[in-house]
C-alpha cells in the first residue's frame, strides 16, 4: 500500500482497529495468526483489490475487517462454527458497529467458497447445512471479500492443500461468470 492509500484506509476503518471488543480478536487464534492479524489482512487487501474493481472501499474495508468478528474461536461454540459464524460476525458488525446493509450482507457471504465446496463434496462438515441462495455473494464488494478472505487464508495455512486449490478455481469461474455482463 502507498502511504495515500494507507491513509485512506485508515479513515475508514480506525474506529473499528481502536474499539475495545474488537481488539479482543487479538488473543482468538485463526489460521495459526491471530484473527485481528487475519481480518486486516483481508481488509487491506479487500481495500487494494476494491481500488482495482472500482468498488466502494468503504464497504470493502469495513466488511473485510469484520468478516470474522466473533469471539472465541470457531470450535468453542454452535455460533461460531465453521458455516454459521458468518452469521454471527454479521450481527456482531450491526451491533457493535452499526453496519449497512450492505456491509453486514458481504460479511455474511464471506464463506461462500466453503458452501460450493460442501456442495460438491457433501461429506464435509456433513452435521452444517448451507443454502447456495442465501450465501452466495450480492455485490461486487461481497465477491472481493470472498476472494480475499479466500487468498489471505491460502497464504496463512502455509501448506497448500488441494481444497483450497479447488476452492481458488471455484471463485474464480464463479467471478467470470458474474462480471461477465
Ligand atoms: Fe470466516
Ligand atoms: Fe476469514
Amino acid at each position: 500500500m502507498t502511504k495515500n492509500e494507507l491513509k485512506e484506509f485508515d479513515s475508514l476503518v480506525s474506529d473499528i482497529l481502536e474499539n475495545e471488543y474488537f481488539l479482543t480478536t487479538k488473543k482468538d487464534l485463526h489460521h495459526g495468526t491471530s484473527k485481528y492479524e487475519h481480518s486486516l489482512r483481508v481488509a487491506k487487501l479487500s481495500y487494494k483489490l476494491g481500488k482495482i474493481f472500482k468498488a466502494d472501499l468503504k464497504v470493502a474495508s469495513r466488511a473485510g475487517l469484520l468478516h470474522d468478528f466473533f469471539f472465541g474461536t470457531r470450535k468453542e461454540k454452535p455460533e461460531n462454527s465453521y458455516l454459521r459464524h458468518p452469521i454471527t460476525a454479521s450481527c456482531n458488525a450491526k451491533r457493535y458497529f452499526n453496519v449497512t446493509n450492505k456491509e453486514a450482507e458481504a460479511i455474511k457471504t464471506h464463506m461462500f467458497h466453503q458452501v460450493l465446496l460442501k456442495k460438491l463434496f457433501p461429506f464435509i462438515n456433513r452435521q452444517e447445512k448451507a443454502s447456495i441462495k442465501e450465501f452466495k455473494p450480492k455485490s461486487k464488494e461481497g465477491w472481493i471479500i470472498c476472494f480475499s478472505d479466500l487468498l489471505i487464508s491460502i497464504i496463512e495455512l502455509e501448506r497448500f492443500q488441494f481444497s483450497y486449490v479447488a476452492n481458488v478455481a471455484l471463485l474464480l469461474i464463479f467471478n467470470v461468470i458474474m462480471f461477465k455482463n
